[in-house]
């Protein structure tokens, strides 16, 4: 029988010349299709006596396993040239500039607080913090609001439970001072700001459930009513950069400061409300051992929003926490 070994040469030059694995099959058929070379010369096998017929198959089988080696060698070449070329068509252009990260800015809560603070500092106030979830005995006990008492009803509590309330004012983390005050043998003069949200049940355009009050309290020994006025209007004549701006004190009723007033400031020709104040109640001070006899203090509250609101021209107390970035951003410097 012919020697088949030159086949595989003649494979291999003719898969080379294959580009596409398409051609590359129609190749094939010239060595292991139907009537290839290969093929026909296994079907003679026949033909040839039982002794030549071990030796002559064997033979053409090491030539077919070339030829298929050849084959399946070209057909990864082709198949790699194509995925490389693909990889290089899609690649991505990472030079491209990348998207402009946007800053973000401070809340207008966020910056009333701090504008607050600020003043409030420069003339010698500390800042002091309390929790929010609060026991009944600091939100309203401590503050001479007993059980059962009437003034309970002015504050529309979130209870936690039995126990405990979501802080309806600032006016506990007084309480809480003073006690931690005696507690480090700290004595008047005390003086401090205590900003935070607070939490009632009531939501309108000017009212939200969540709302930032702040608390002052200064005690020492000749602290009066008049203390308290110049404070108050010399702070907000610094937070308005009014000259002009008055204040008013009405009469009024609350229950760990006597005597007690609302505040008003003057604003475009009338009048506005923005706080309650007094002197605190012996009562008080009585909670958190300081003798009444020789220290007084005044407190007050104010509402944070609505000194933003002034400040800033916002009608809407919804707007400050409906995170709308259209609103919002217009407060980041
Ligand atoms: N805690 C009162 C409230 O939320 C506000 C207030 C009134 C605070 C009088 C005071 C004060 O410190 O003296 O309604």
């Amino acid at each position: 029988m012919a020697n088949l070994d030159h086949l595989i040469t003649e494979a291999e030059a003719d898969f080379a010349a294959c580009d596409t694995t398409t051609a590359l099959e129609d190749a094939k058929a010239k060595y292991l299709g139907k009537t290839g070379a290969l093929t026909t010369a296994l079907k003679g096998l026949g033909k040839l006596s039982a002794e030549e017929r071990p030796k002559a198959g064997a033979a053409i089988n090491v030539v077919k396993k070339g030829v298929e080696a050849a084959l399946n060698a070209r057909r990864e070449a082709i198949l790699d040239a194509a995925q490389a070329a693909q990889l290089a068509n899609e690649s991505l252009d990472i030079t491209l500039p990348a998207r402009a990260q946007s800053q973000g800015g401070l809340h207008p809560v966020t910056l009333t607080l701090q504008r607050i603070e600020q003043l409030f500092h420069s003339i010698g106030f500390d800042v002091a913090t309390g929790p929010e979830v609060e026991t009944d005995f600091y939100n309203f006990t401590a503050l001479n609001i007993p059980e059962n008492h009437p003034a309970r009803a002015m504050h529309d509590t979130f209870y936690v439970d039995d126990d405990h309330v979501l802080r309806t004012h600032t006016s506990p983390v007084q309480v809480h001072y003073m006690e931690d005050a005696l507690k480090e043998n700290k004595t008047p003069p005390l003086k401090i700001i205590a900003p935070g949200r607070v939490y009632r049940v009531d939501s309108d355009a000017t009212h939200s459930p969540m709302f930032h009050q702040v608390e002052g309290l200064w005690v020492d020994q000749e602290i009066s009513f008049a203390n308290l006025k110049g404070v108050v209007q010399d702070f907000l004549q610094k937070f308005f950069e009014r000259d002009d701006l008055t204040v008013r004190f009405r009469p009024s009723f609350f229950p760990f400061t006597e005597p007690s007033a609302e505040m008003d400031m003057s604003w475009n020709g009338g009048w506005l409300e923005i706080g309650g104040c007094g002197m605190v109640h012996p009562e008080v001070f009585k909670h958190v051992n300081i003798d009444s006899e020789q220290y007084q203090g005044f407190a007050f509250g104010l509402g944070v929003e609505r000194l933003a609101m002034l400040r800033y021209g916002v009608n809407d107390l919804r707007h400050f926490f409906n995170n709308d970035l259209r609103f919002l951003s217009q407060f980041s410097k």
